[in-house]
C-alpha cells in the first residue's frame, strides 16, 4: 500500500513556475549520470509535471520524470491525458505515472537527482512530516534533493524547503511583488513543518517580523519598482545577520532563500 493518504487534488498550469525556476539551479542536476526527478503527489492532472520537466530539461535535456500519486484514478487519468495528447501531436516522452506514496517506489537500482512534492504535505499533520520525509529522502540519490513546498491557487506566493540526505538545507520564499503588501503574506503558505511555527519565540517568526519590516523601511524605492524595493530588502536581510544565500539574480525574482538552521522549529530534531 502506498504511504499517505488521498487529499484533494487541486492543481492550476504554471502555479509551480517560482519553484520550478529554483529548481533548475540545482547543482546536482547538472552532474546527475542519470538525471531522474520525480513529482510526487501531482494532483488531478498531468499539466504541473509536464511543466516541471520541460523546465528541468532546459539545464539537463536528458532527463526523465516519474511522477507518483497515491490516488489510482489520477495516475489513469494522467496517462489518458498524455495519450490524448499524443493523438493530437503533442507527444511528451521520457514521462510516466505511477501508482506511489512517500515511499517513492522507484525502479530497483534507482535513485532520483530531485523530488518536488508541492501541495502535499499541506493537507497533512505537522508530526507526519518527518516520516513522509524519510520517506522521500531514501530514494534521493547522493546529490539529490527533496523540495518539499506550498504555494497560492495561481503560484504568485509560494514557500519551499529543500532536503537533502544530510537534513534540511534551506527556506525559500518566492513572492509576485507587484501590489505586494506585506512579505509576511507567505506565512499563510509555509511548508507544514513551519507553518503553525509563525508564533512568538520561534524564529521563523522573528524571520517574518523583520522582512516586513525591511520591506517598510525601503516603501520609498517603490517609486523605481517592486524589484527594487524587493532587492534592498533582502540586502537589509542579510546586513541584520540572516544567512541569505545567491545573489541579486535571484532576488530580482522575488526571492529569499535562507539556512534552514536560522529558521528551524525550536524543538526540530
Ligand atoms: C493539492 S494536490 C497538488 C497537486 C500539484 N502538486 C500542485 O501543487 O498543483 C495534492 C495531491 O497529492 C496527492 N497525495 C497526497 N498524499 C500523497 C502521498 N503520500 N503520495 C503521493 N501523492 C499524494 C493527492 O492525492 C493530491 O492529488
Amino acid at each position: 500500500m502506498p504511504i499517505g493518504a488521498i487529499t484533494r487534488g487541486t492543481t492550476n498550469p504554471n502555479r509551480l513556475r517560482r519553484v520550478d525556476r529554483w529548481a533548475q539551479t540545482w547543482p546536482g542536476l547538472r552532474t546527475a549520470d542519470d538525471p531522474l526527478v520525480v513529482d510526487l503527489g501531482y494532483g488531478a492532472k498531468a499539466v504541473t509535471p509536464v511543466e516541471f520537466i520541460e523546465r528541468i530539461r532546459k539545464v539537463r535535456p536528458d532527463a526523465r520524470l516519474i511522477g507518483f500519486e497515491i490516488d489510482p484514478e489520477r495516475v489513469a487519468s494522467a496517462r489518458a491525458e498524455l495519450a490524448t495528447w499524443a493523438k493530437a501531436g503533442r507527444l511528451v516522452t521520457g514521462v510516466t505515472f505511477e501508482l506511489g506514496g512517500f515511499e517513492t517506489p522507484l525502479p530497483a537500482g534507482k535513485k532520483a537527482v530531485m523530488i518536488r512534492a508541492f501541495n502535499v504535505l499541506r493537507q497533512y499533520d505537522e508530526a507526519d512530516v518527518p516520516e513522509a520525509w524519510r520517506g522521500m529522502v531514501a530514494a534521493l540519490a547522493e546529490d539529490g534533493v527533496l523540495i518539499e513546498g506550498t504555494c497560492d491557487e495561481i503560484g504568485r506566493v509560494s514557500t519551499w524547503v529543500a532536503v537533502t540526505p544530510s537534513g534540511p538545507q534551506s527556506l525559500s520564499l518566492s513572492l509576485k511583488l507587484d501590489a505586494l503588501d506585506e512579505p509576511s503574506i507567505a506565512a499563510e503558505r509555509l511548508p507544514k513543518v513551519l507553518i503553525h511555527r509563525n508564533v512568538e519565540g520561534e524564529n521563523i517568526h522573528r524571520f517574518m517580523v523583520d522582512l516586513d519590516r525591511a520591506w517598510k523601511t525601503h516603501a520609498p524605492l517603490s517609486s523605481f519598482g517592486s524589484i527594487q524595493r524587493w532587492v534592498a530588502t533582502v540586502e537589509t536581510m542579510k546586513a541584520n545577520g540572516w544567512p541569505v544565500h545567491a545573489g541579486r539574480t535571484r532576488w530580482r525574482l522575488g526571492e529569499i532563500t535562507l539556512d534552514w538552521a536560522a529558521i528551524a522549529p525550536r524543538d526540530f530534531d
